[in-house]
């Protein structure tokens, strides 16, 4: 059977038993700081078990996107060097919300794998958690009861975290032993003896302070290892040898010329595998919206991309080669994951950015790391120096261990980690984050939000501790979506206390006080938002949403919010785009969010079905598992901007008051993000401007003040120059009789200054002279003749110009006392000047 053909069985199976399927939940989620990426198919029904959603159906069954990157059994590090853990896997699930549970979970589980899938029963085990006699029993009619093992609470007693759903559960596992000796295998991580399926009994919610609080209802969570299935169905040793991963890795193999080998500890099958399944796990990610980065899931996968990269090295690859096999990706997998397929330039563009980002990297680190190894102790690169490479070169302490093993050496990772947790200590002191405080209280209170129409509501305490507080009610908005905290007061007879923060615990928002409170339990308050504050933020919130529909209309459809701040001050986009933005695209979309604003738009709040709005290919959606089956659906008009937003809005466009784009900027590779003012920001951002427009007008005039100060020192200093060669020519002149005669050449920027000069020679002789002045101008001669007024009936000024520009193969003439000429013959002027006196003496 084909993997495509294993999925479609499930959930045909599961259909036949009247579960609704529904599609996979993004693999990236928004909006949930607790979670950076879906790690099991119940994730998106969380609140179902909660008992705070509810869905229209009470079965269901899907294929889930996962990725796990953290956690005993899949430790990045560790992914790739054996056969069955993958950073990314799709996990089969089928759920009763309230409806069947135990008995129709076993049956439908054992039914689905013995008789459709045909797997031989002496080749499963089953474990039940230590006191769940009732799982034992069931199972014992399908099973003798020495392949049905109890374990505790490690093993079979799942949580989804901290707090949240909880039960017992029960897994089946598949023996791979050739004798079919798997028994003491079970649950001892051998590739030999697999877990594959897991069945959730929930019925517990794990609170807070640790306690299990006994639900309304009992539902069934099961989730079935796809990859690892397929590898039993197929007859493979290993997941990566299914038809699941081969396309990826024979394209590898091809394109390395090295051999893919059943062999766990070849290095060359090693780094495919991780290739390949790294792969995965970033186009995926990518497609749902997420880029490698610096912080938080973005560093995530930046780290998976910069593994595979140095494994991809070890392949013997200098160019990027992950961005070669996200096609194959999405040809064997894009039927069932569509967004592979539409995203594939953006896919392929981020990733061969990011590798060619690192391949650079890691030439510059390698020459650092030759120089550290000089220096290492006893063969150990130390851990400091890794350190120094992870946080300078971005080199990933596996790589840095991969290098050293090539060379020989070793890396203490144990100061690497002590490095690691000091930098991190020093960057949470100088955060002194807020945040950490807050996760640190346990509370479980519930505390309604009522926001979205009141901004100061008379509420009671529901929980306190130093300066935080949880209210029964508030106004207050916690940070989420993008779309900062309010900030207030609560008020409680005199006292006023500040609210500087607000978070998200549980289903309880926390106030952040400025200062500790003697507040109790039961007690009566005030909680106000500062409502100008709020509705700063309401309008860089509604910008938002407008600025991405006319990106989206500017730049074409293929933009897609990739991380957004809605602060007071101002607003930040982040979007998938290849180039910097023209400054006539800023201006156009510019333009359309202001047409928009001025079109004073009501805007609607609509609530509808999840599905519904699933239906609505206008409707953007960004926050995956946060969706309850009823969403919050901002619309600004039917063909203009619909969008799945919990966030606070203005209530008419007209409220924005205009949308200025202040920067735009590139982020990562194939990232660009847009930061735009509204209202008060847009209002001090034109005052701004317009004091800058006053402050360089004065920078210009006092400038040009300067300037013509300069030029009048400038004509001053030339004039003084002139004069002195003016006062030495007279020194200088020939006689002929008693005339005296002068021919020389000068230096002058202008007609008028030759001829200036000319006068004024003239006019210092006074009587008897002949004057001719030259000077080199733009290729030419230009020629200045000038004569005293006793002589200049005899030698006029303006034919012995004439003649002497003659000489140079030009003309001209003019008055009598002072003419102008010009000449090409440039290289007649020496001469024409040496025999000028000749020329008088002609005429
Ligand atoms: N939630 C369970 C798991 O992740 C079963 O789906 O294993």
């Amino acid at each position: 059977m084909k993997s495509s053909e294993i999925r479609r069985s499930f959930l045909e199976f599961f259909e036949s038993k009247q579960h609704r399927i529904v599609p996979s939940a993004p693999v990236v989620t928004h909006g949930d700081p607790t979670l950076m990426f879906i790690n099991a198919g119940m994730n998106q029904f969380k609140d179902v078990f909660l008992g705070t959603g509810t869905r229209d159906y009470t079965r269901a069954a899907d294929t889930q996107k996962c990725i796990r990157v953290s956690g005993k059994h899949n430790d990045l590090e560790e992914v790739g060097r054996d056969t069955y853990h993958h950073t990314f896997f799709e996990m089969l699930g089928n759920w009763s919300f309230g409806d069947y549970y135990k008995e129709e979970a076993i049956a439908w589980a054992w039914e689905l794998l013995t008789e459709v899938w045909k797997m031989p029963k002496d080749r499963l085990f089953v474990t039940c958690y230590k006191t769940d006699e009732e799982a034992f029993k069931i199972w014992n009619n399908y099973l003798p009861e020495d392949r049905i093992l109890y374990f505790g609470d490690k093993e079979n007693f799942w949580e989804m975290g901290e707090t949240g759903p909880c039960g017992p559960c029960s897994e089946i596992h598949f023996d791979k032993t050739p004798d079919k000796s798997g028994r003491d295998l079970v649950n001892a991580d051998s590739p030999q003896c697999i877990e594959i399926w897991n069945l959730v009994f929930i019925k517990y919610n794990r609170k807070a302070d640790g306690s299990l609080e006994e639900l309304s209802a009992k539902h069934v969570d099961t989730g079935l290892g796809f990859e690892r299935v397929c590898a039993v169905i197929q007859g493979k040793d290993s997941n990566y040898d299914t038809d699941v991963f081969m396309p990826l890795i024979n394209e590898l193999a091809e394109l390395s010329g090295k051999t893919y080998l059943n062999d766990i500890d070849d290095h060359d099958s090693v780094a495919m595998r991780v290739i390949a399944d790294h792969t995965r796990t970033l186009s995926f990610a990518i497609a749902d919206g997420a880029i490698p980065g610096n912080e938080g899931r973005s560093y995530v996968l930046r780290r998976i991309l910069r593994r595979a990269s140095s494994f991809a090295r070890n392949l013997g690859f200098r160019e990027p080669v992950m961005t070669k096999l996200v096609g194959i990706l999405a040809d064997t997998m894009g039927d069932i994951f569509p967004e592979l397929r539409e995203n594939q330039i953006t896919i392929e563009k981020v990733i061969r950015g990011e590798e060619e980002n690192f391949l650079m990297t890691l030439d510059r680190g390698l020459t650092k790391f030759d120089e550290l190894a000089k220096c290492s102790i006893d063969g150990t690169i130390l851990g400091r120096e890794a350190f120094l490479l992870y946080d300078t070169f971005g080199f990933p302490p596996d790589l840095t261990e991969l290098i050293a093993r090539e060379r020989n050496l070793k890396v203490d990772i144990d100061g690497f980690n002590q490095c690691m947790a000091e930098q991190k200590q020093r960057a949470r002191s100088a955060r002194k984050s807020i945040s950490q405080e807050v996760e640190t209280i346990a509370c479980d209170s519930i505390t309604t939000f009522v926001g979205y129409d009141y901004t100061e509501i008379e509420t009671t305490v529901e929980f306190v501790k130093d300066k935080q507080i949880v209210l029964d009610k508030t106004p207050f908005y916690a940070e989420s979506g993008g779309q900062m905290s309010d900030t207030g007061t609560i008020e409680v007879g005199d006292e006023t206390y500040n609210v500087i923060d607000v978070k998200r615990l549980g289903r309880a928002i926390v106030h952040i006080l400025d200062r500790n409170t003697n507040l109790k339990l039961g007690d009566k308050v005030t909680a106000k938002v500062d409502k100008a504050r709020r509705l700063d933020i309401a309008r860089n919130h509604s910008g938002t949403h407008l600025a991405h529909e006319a990106l989206k209309t500017v730049l074409g459809s293929h933009i897609k919010q990739s991380g957004s701040l809605v602060h007071p001050d101002y607003l930040r986009f982040d979007f998938n785009h290849f180039e910097k933005m023209t400054d006539e695209q800023i201006k156009v979309i510019e333009d359309i969010v202001n047409e928009k604003i001025l079109s004073e738009i009501d805007i609607q709040i609509n609530e509808l079905s999840l599905e519904d709005a699933q239906k609505n290919a206008k409707i953007k959606m960004f926050f995956g598992d946060k969706y309850g089956d009823i969403v919050r659906c901002v619309v600004m008009s039917e063909d203009f901007s619909i969008e799945l937003c919990g966030g606070t809005h203005v209530k008419n466009t007209s409220e924005i008051g205009l949308f200025k784009i202040t920067s735009e900027s590139s982020v990562a590779a194939g990232v660009r993000r847009i930061e735009a003012v509204t209202g008060h920001g847009a209002v001090e951002f034109v005052s701004g401007l317009q004091n800058k427009i006053k402050e360089l007008n004065e920078e210009i005039s006092a400038n040009q003040k300067t300037i013509r100060k300069f030029e009048k020192d400038i004509s001053d200093i030339k004039r003084e120059a002139m004069e002195k060669e003016i006062s030495q020519s007279t020194d200088e002149a020939q006689m002929f009789g008693d005339i005296k005669v002068i021919a020389k050449q000068i230096e002058a920027d202008s007609l008028d200054a030759l001829r200036d000069a000319a006068v004024n020679l003239r006019d210092k002789f006074a009587h008897k002279a002949i004057i001719l002045l030259a000077v080199l101008m733009d290729d030419k001669v230009q020629l200045a003749c000038s004569v005293t007024d006793d002589i200049n009936g005899q030698y006029p000024a303006g034919k012995l110009v004439g003649l002497a520009a003659k000489e140079l193969g030009g003309g001209g003439g003019g008055k009598a006392h002072l003419a102008t000429a010009g000449g090409r013959n440039v290289q007649k002027l020496p001469e024409l000047l040496e025999n000028f006196v000749g020329l008088v003496e002609k005429m």
